[in-house]
């Protein structure tokens, strides 16, 4: 079955066929509903919006499994539920490592030291009066799709592949502040330290501190939520989440990195023979079809939409291919709007379903000529003893009835 896209007339096509199957004369179109015939709530019933009572199923969820304590766990973003490619403030994913701190952002104060001329205190009233930019960056963990690395086995999207979100970011460049402090002869590494339970920390090569990181205090027009690290984050594009520090309270300059627990014991990737890949920060190219997912099955034959998301730590996403017949033949699929760097991209495939068995994978492609892997050649070189860095491609099993599950196809 080809991927079909023949335009505008195939789809009216479609529609016309939808429509009539539909009962006539149609009462939803008949009849007056409720909601025509008398007043709806007034303004300000909710002060801060909330979404329709019909979306109460699109949330954020965790696996009991994997939360020993809500603390220090995860939630996974619901991307089988998402349009576009903003994730919304409410839905972004969670990690934590000491649980959500909560700073008054008037106690609040950002250290700037170590190897600089003069170390800064600053509050989020001096940031503000800094330079400031909006950048769209998408921030996967590093152990996203890391329980896959054996096999298929988390049934949804939001699972799989749900511990990444695309914000647009407010704030200023890290490369601002740093050189307000004045950065001494000899620096080479940057260490930022959140102000959580956890203290995580972590260090950062000079030239990328100064390329493009970002001190952000907003998140897709508002204040950061809590849950992301309100007031100040470090926003690294392109690098693992854990380099994102939350709650930044601490920038230190010095001529080594600091070896600490999130760079040794953590976030390091241990090889079959025994040795370890370490300061693994960039995400390389990725895909994932969202839409039919597990969580998002077929509703019935006919004319279907299948939509993804694709990402590259390394630039943009140049070309998304699809597959219906588990990685045998491949198609260019449709990327829609804007492809920017190091930001999530929309793709899109029409075709025509007639109820026969799927193995849907997607393949992405980014602007340095990398091509989004198998899990199986994934494997051959790094085995299956770390949960990092799984950017293997992933298979969607659609049953005749709709249904869809998550295998693996070798
Ligand atoms: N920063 C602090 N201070 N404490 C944390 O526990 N978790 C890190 C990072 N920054 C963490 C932190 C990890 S492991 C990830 S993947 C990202 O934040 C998650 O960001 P999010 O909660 O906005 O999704």
């Amino acid at each position: 079955m080809p991927l079909n896209r023949r335009g505008l007339g195939a789809a009216l096509a479609a529609l016309t066929a939808t429509a009539a199957k539909a009962q006539t004369p149609d009462p939803a179109i008949i009849k007056p509903q409720d909601w025509a015939t008398s007043l709806g709530d007034g303004v300000v019933t909710n002060p801060y919006g909330i979404p329709s009572k019909y979306e109460s199923a699109v949330i954020r969820r965790d696996v009991a499994w994997l939360t020993a304590a809500k603390q220090s766990s995860v939630s996974f973003t619901p991307l089988h539920a998402l349009e576009g490619t903003i994730t919304p403030n409410g839905l972004c994913f969670e990690r934590h490592h000491g649980g959500i701190a909560d700073i008054d952002p008037a106690q609040h104060r950002l250290m700037i030291h170590g190897m600089v001329e003069k170390p800064l205190v600053l509050t989020l009233q001096d940031l503000k009066r800094l330079p400031r930019i909006n950048r769209v960056y998408f921030l996967e963990c590093a152990a996203n799709s890391g329980m896959e690395w054996r096999g298929a086995q988390l049934n949804g999207c939001q699972y799989t592949h749900g511990m990444l979100h695309n914000v647009e970011y407010t704030g200023v460049k890290l490369s601002t502040v740093l050189e307000a402090a004045g950065i001494r002869p000899g620096a080479k590494w940057l260490m930022a330290e959140g102000a959580d339970a956890a203290s995580l920390n972590r260090s950062i090569p000079l030239p990328k501190a100064l390329d493009d990181c970002m001190l952000a205090f907003a998140m897709n027009g508002e204040a950061l939520r809590p849950e992301q690290g309100y007031p100040l984050r470090l926003v690294v594009p392109g690098w693992q989440g854990n380099m994102w520090v939350k709650w930044l309270r601490r920038l230190k300059l010095d001529d080594a990195p600091w070896m600490s627990r999130e760079e040794t014991s953590k976030y390091t990737d241990l090889l079959p023979d025994g040795r370890s890949r370490r300061f693994t920060w960039v995400m390389d190219a990725k895909s994932v079809i969202t839409s039919p997912s597990p969580q998002a099955p077929l509703a019935g034959r006919g004319r279907t939409i299948i939509s993804g998301l694709a990402w590259s730590g390394r630039g943009a996403i140049t070309r998304v291919d699809i597959s219906l017949d588990g990685g045998r033949n491949w198609q260019a699929a449709r990327l829609d709007g804007t492809t920017s760097k190091l930001a999530l991209a929309r793709f899109y495939a029409e075709t025509d379903w007639t109820g026969q068995e799927l193995l849907l994978q997607s393949r992405a492609h980014d602007d340095t000529g990398y091509t989004q892997p198998t899990k199986d050649a994934l494997r051959k070189i790094r085995g299956v003893n770390s949960i990092y860095h799984n950017n293997g491609i992933q298979t969607w099993l659609v049953r005749p009835t709709g249904e869809v599950e998550n295998v693996e196809v070798s």
